[in-house]
């Protein structure tokens, strides 16, 4: 059977808290997030690669290089994929794909995993993985370490994807 592969650039669970997804490589900008974001999202998000998205519209619009439209804050963070050529994964269907997070300043809450349609910004069939509660919580963390299986886990890659995803950058998965 011809499945198409999954590219996805950057791994990456959503999570109400500090973190990143440390493997597979999560999104970094550069030159095209600049032109389209400004300086002021990218030495942010370079400054500490954990700053959560909801800090940086306020930013942003104070930025004479932010272009809303094009840079699309609530995808990536605005990280645009012409910086992330190196970092596409390719995924085939059923594949099991390991995924760790780095969470720096956890805040408890829901948190799923899934494949988001880049074009529309919409997320590709059902999650992979979800906590509806109880992720990241920090009564969990303080002086002890979050349970492995938030940091540390396997995803499968789904079978159908109707016909998506089998181009570089049109699906994605990041905080
Ligand atoms: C990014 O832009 C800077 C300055 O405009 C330039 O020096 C640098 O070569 C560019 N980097 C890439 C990877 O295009
Ligand atoms: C996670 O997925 C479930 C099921 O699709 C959805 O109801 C929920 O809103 C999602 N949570 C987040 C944080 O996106
Ligand atoms: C994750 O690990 C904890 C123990 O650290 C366990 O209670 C829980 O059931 C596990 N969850 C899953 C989904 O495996
Ligand atoms: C994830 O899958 C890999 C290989 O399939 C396996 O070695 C690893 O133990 C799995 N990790 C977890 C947390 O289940």
């Amino acid at each position: 059977m011809l499945s198409p592969l999954l590219s996805v650039t950057a791994f990456a669970a959503l999570v109400h808290g500090h973190g990143y997804i440390s493997s597979p490589p999560m999104r970094m900008p550069g030159n095209a997030t600049t032109a389209a974001c400004g300086r002021s999202v990218v030495a942010d998000i370079v400054r500490d690669k954990t700053s959560h998205v909801e800090g940086l519209p306020e930013l942003a619009a104070k930025d004479a290089g932010y272009k809303a439209a094009q840079c699309n804050l609530w995808l990536c963070r605005g990280v645009q994929f012409g910086d992330n050529a190196a970092n596409v994964q390719a995924y085939a269907p059923g594949q099991t794909v390991e995924i760790k997070v780095a969470l720096t300043i956890p805040h408890a809450g829901s948190a799923n995993v899934s494949i988001v349609d880049t074009k529309t910004n919409t997320i590709v069939g059902r999650p992979l993985l979800s906590w509806p509660s109880g992720y990241a919580d920090e009564r969990q963390f303080y002086g002890k370490t979050l349970p492995a299986n938030q940091t540390d886990f396997n995803v499968t890659i789904p079978t159908t994807l109707g016909g998506k995803c089998a181009t570089a950058g049109e699906c994605v998965s990041c905080l």
